[in-house]
């Protein structure tokens, strides 16, 4: 079978990943996270002590980092400069300013350039928030993945808690949706859902249905 791109988009929490990795795995395809990427720009404007709103500073700080990342049997590690950063990109710091980051056009524009250099040969499930409009606008297969903002929030939760981290419930929601709004009111390819992508709202679904409608869709289109 013809190996395709699949581009899966959505606001913060809906499932992307999870599903993402499931889909590359039983298909064989390569994954590639791009909000790990964006993360790790923050990371490193974060360590460098940027000033993140100094756009010609966050210019040259992409400039000097180079992304990469490796398969482990713990799952995909994330490099920024050879280091392993794959768990400080999630640290609550980095995530509360990353749509800020996101938002910047050079920023975009560097690493579109290279999600783009790592979808050419197809074989690759993405996702992101502008995959399906401005990173793969022909990939075969395009899903948008929604979830009611209680229950990404919930999700989160779960997921901190499993990590040992306590959260409190309504701070999560906020940050959600500050994120939502952040990443869909930008200038630069904000959070929308492509005309042709096909919208699956995960609220109350498992991950196992969520993965099997999306193969309903590939089975389709292809
Ligand atoms: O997917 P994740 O929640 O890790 O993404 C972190 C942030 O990176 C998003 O909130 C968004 O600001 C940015 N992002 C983006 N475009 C992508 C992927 C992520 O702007 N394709």
């Amino acid at each position: 079978m013809k190996k395709i791109s699949i581009a899966i988009d959505g606001p913060a929490s809906a499932g992307k990943s999870t599903v993402a990795k499931i889909l590359a795995k039983q298909l064989n395809y390569i994954y590639l996270d791009t909000g790990a990427m964006y993360r790790a720009i923050t990371l490193a404007t974060l360590k460098n002590k940027i000033d993140p709103a100094d756009e010609s500073q966050v210019k040259t700080v992409v400039q000097a980092s180079k992304i990469h990342f490796e398969q482990s049997d713990h799952g995909q590690l994330v490099f920024l400069n050879n280091q392993d950063v794959t768990e400080e990109i999630r640290l609550p710091e980095v995530t509360n300013l990353v749509s800020q980051i996101a938002a910047q056009e050079f920023v975009r524009q560097e690493l579109v350039r290279q999600q783009q250099s790592f979808g050419a040969e197809g074989g690759i499930v993405m996702d992101g928030r502008d995959i399906g409009t401005a990173v793969l606008p022909n990939a075969e297969v395009k899903i948008f993945l929604v979830a009611s903002v209680v229950e990404r929030a919930e999700r989160r939760y779960q997921e901190n808690i499993s990590k040992g981290i306590m959260t409190d419930f309504e701070t999560l929601k906020k940050e959600i949706e500050e994120r939502d709004y952040k990443d869909s009111t930008r200038v630069v390819s904000p959070l929308v859902q492509a005309s042709d992508a096909v919208k699956i709202d995960t609220t109350g679904l498992t991950i196992e249905e969520v993965v099997r409608e999306i193969k309903t869709v590939i089975d389709v289109k292809n």
